[in-house]
């Protein structure tokens, strides 16, 4: 597979929109070198102009872009023109639009909404892709395949419907009965004579079966894979040392990424945190930004990510599109390197001039200068980026996994009964923010992945686990692994059926030590507190904390030791923080969502007391984080400040530390980092 060598730098570019004015690729081709760039990614919304009607071809226009991007040594991102459909083919094959869950079937327009299923659009896209390998297959601009564009969203058609039978078919072995026990169908009187009975959930029929909704979901996955694979066979018979991608989109709620990234070479993401956002410090949102890396770089372990679309500036589709501060283009990108990714990848090179898209925030505006404020600070970005080669090929190394899985976060999304909203990313973040702020690397992890490289493994409301979880898990802790569970651990299957004699489930009850018997549920604006019995917490005795959300009341087995009680209510001085002896392990469980300010004293301890290897020994200032790469044993530590302040970083005593971007050793013990500043240092493992 070929791979690049230097960190991927361009922006989506789309030539198609500006084929009446060549005036404006010609000023284009003088600008991207200009701005440090050395790819575009090309083609992805250009069906119209390339099949401007059925069967007649033009790749003229392409050729044109393709040579000029190798004329400049640039590398094209080659799209595939899947995710917009161009008005003759959905008129004359209007079983290419998508039909919504109360049967209406959509009219043409805007994208991203193809039958997933449709025979035709899959011939169609197969013939396209078999075109476009051929032609360029040898072009030796061609650098990665781009595979349609944020796959996303489902389809009700009747072809969609057959395809799920058949999919439910496959899964319970064409045994009715089974599907009826998983699905609980004898509610209501709801129960299946047939699998040709089953319509997919809709607000007009059957959605309150939550082991359908499930199944319906990972069948849209399936068939989202399927239809990716379909679009993969020409491109990797033609071009096999072509790496392939599609942009996810970081958190979609809609597709099981896992699988998604299963299928492809390599994963990239698009990345659009909302910065600058009221009332969130810049610290947190960097948070959100770095968790979904760190998802985004796990779920191909020990390879690359890239970023394949951010915006320099705003984008057009928050209510208020904030700017990016001066220097926040910069931070941003150099974060995601530093969280694995080996691109910076602009949406959109240039302003559209009309559209939805006009005012989206671009390398180069509707005045055309390269003079503008975001532009020098592109050409910078770019400039250092050329410095970063020796990153390339470097990659994360994890003593900590977190659980974060699709899966799971339908069936919390699903639920009824407890407490709304009940957001399982935000739970997730809450665990991931003390390793951010200590400087401590961590995977995201589905509950599916290897444990054992693992010295802890932070699970948040593991709600749903599927067979066999629950015991790798066991064997995990029993085998001296730290284990932390929380609230809601282990309730369901992975059908959503409860486990019978009690939770959590599944034999994890004999992990935690403990049985959570009862669950009470609080308002939004309502609390407990917690009230802190041990110093094993890494908290002071008797402090208090707040908790949110949910409270569970358990009872404990004999191994298992209360650390913090609860404050309030009839379940007050029950425990709502405790930690179990487990074989050669531990398990912590929080019966309750209690506030970060205390899990940052919890992990603190944790890191300490397990020797989980911090970036820099030294306390970072808030809003600042110690990200790390290796590649053998040369260590790239990535110093990112998100405060509007300059802030001073101590150095580890012991290491010589070399400026990768200034290329030269750092003799100071203490840097200083200016507002969103940033330091790439590089040392040697000892
Ligand atoms: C998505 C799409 C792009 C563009 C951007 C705008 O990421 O992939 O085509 O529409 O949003 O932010
Ligand atoms: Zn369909």
């Amino acid at each position: 597979m070929n791979r690049f060598e230097h960190i991927i730098y361009g922006a989506d570019y789309n030539p198609d929109q500006w084929l009446s004015h060549p005036e404006i690729i010609d000023e284009d081709f003088r600008l991207m070198p200009k701005a440090g760039m050395n790819s575009a990614s090309i083609g992805i919304f250009a069906w119209k102009e390339l099949e401007p009607e059925e069967g007649v071809y033009c790749f003229e226009w392409l050729d044109d872009i393709m040579d000029r991007l190798a004329k400049q040594g640039m590398k094209a991102v080659l799209g595939t023109p899947s995710g917009a459909r161009p008005y003759w083919m959905d008129r004359d094959h209007p079983e290419v639009l998508r039909v919504s869950d109360v049967g209406d079937r959509y009219y043409h327009g805007i994208r991203h909404n193809h039958c997933l299923t449709s025979p035709y659009y899959r011939k169609k896209v197969h013939e396209m892709n078999t075109r476009l390998a051929q032609r360029y297959k040898d072009h030796p601009a061609l650098g990665m395949w781009h595979i349609g564009n944020e796959f996303q969203g489902e389809c009700y058609c009747e072809l969609c419907q057959e395809a799920f039978r058949s999919w439910l078919r496959e899964k319970y072995h064409g045994d009715i009965q089974a599907l009826n026990e998983q699905w609980w169908t004898y509610c209501w009187s709801r129960k299946y004579s047939g699998f040709e009975e089953i319509e997919a959930p809709s607000p007009r029929g059957e959605y309150l079966i939550h082991g359908m909704n499930l199944d319906w979901k990972r069948f849209v996955t399936a068939q989202t894979v399927s239809f990716i694979k379909n679009e993969l066979e020409p491109i990797r018979r033609y071009t096999p040392d072509i790496p392939v991608t599609t942009n996810l989109m970081g958190r979609s709620d809609t597709l099981d990424q896992w699988k998604l990234a299963e299928i492809l070479d390599v994963v990239s993401v698009d990345s659009y945190p909302e910065w600058c956002v009221n009332g969130q410090s810049h610290a947190r949102v960097a948070q959100f930004a770095a968790f979904t890396f760190d998802i985004n770089r796990s779920l191909k372990k020990n390879l690359p990510f890239y970023v394949m679309e951010c915006t320099p500036s705003q984008v057009n589709w928050y209510d208020v599109n904030r700017l990016k501060k001066p220097g926040m283009n910069e931070l941003t990108s150099i974060q995601a390197i530093a969280h694995g990714s080996e691109s910076v990848q602009y949406f959109q090179w240039r302003g559209a001039r009309g559209a939805s898209e006009k005012l989206h925030g671009t390398v180069v505006g509707h005045n055309g200068k390269d003079s503008t404020r975001v532009f020098r600070e592109v050409s910078i970005l770019g400039e250092r980026l050329k410095k970063l080669d020796d990153v390339v090929g470097s990659i994360t190394k994890s003593d900590v996994a977190l659980i974060y899985d699709w899966e799971n976060k339908w069936a919390i999304g699903d639920l009824m009964g407890l407490t709304k909203p009940l957001d399982y990313d935000e739970i997730c973040e809450e665990h991931y923010i003390p390793f951010w702020e200590e400087g401590v690397s961590v995977d995201i992890i589905s509950m599916d992945h290897d444990f054992t490289e693992y010295r802890m493994i932070v699970a948040p409301m593991l709600y749903s686990v599927r067979p066999g979880v629950a015991d790798r898990l066991k064997k995990y802790v029993a085998d001296g692994g730290t284990l932390i569970l929380t609230f809601c651990t282990a309730y369901v299957n992975e059908n959503d059926l409860c486990f019978l004699g009690g939770f959590p489930g599944d034999g994890l009850m004999e992990v935690a030590g403990l049985e959570a018997e009862e669950i009470d549920a609080l308002y939004p604006e309502e609390f407990n507190q917690v009230t802190v019995l041990s110093e094993e917490t890494g908290a002071e005795s008797g402090s208090s904390y707040r908790s949110c959300s949910l409270c569970e009341v358990v009872n404990m087995q004999e191994t298992c030791r209360s650390l913090a009680v609860y404050a309030e209510d009839f379940y007050k001085e029950t425990p709502a923080v405790t930690v179990n002896s487990y074989g050669k392990g531990q398990c912590f469980y929080f019966a309750t969502r209690v506030e970060v300010e205390f899990l940052k004293k919890f992990y603190h301890k944790r890191i300490e007391e397990k020797g989980i290897s911090r970036n820099m020994a030294t306390t970072l200032p808030d809003g600042v984080t110690v990200q790390r790469r290796q590649k053998g044993d040369e260590i790239f530590d990535f110093i990112l400040n998100f405060t509007e302040e300059e802030q001073q970083v101590r150095l580890d005593e012991d290491i010589v530390y070399a400026d990768v971007l200034e290329r030269q050793r750092i003799t100071e013990k203490e840097i200083m980092l200016p507002a969103f500043g940033y330091r790439i240092l590089s040392h040697r493992n000892k």
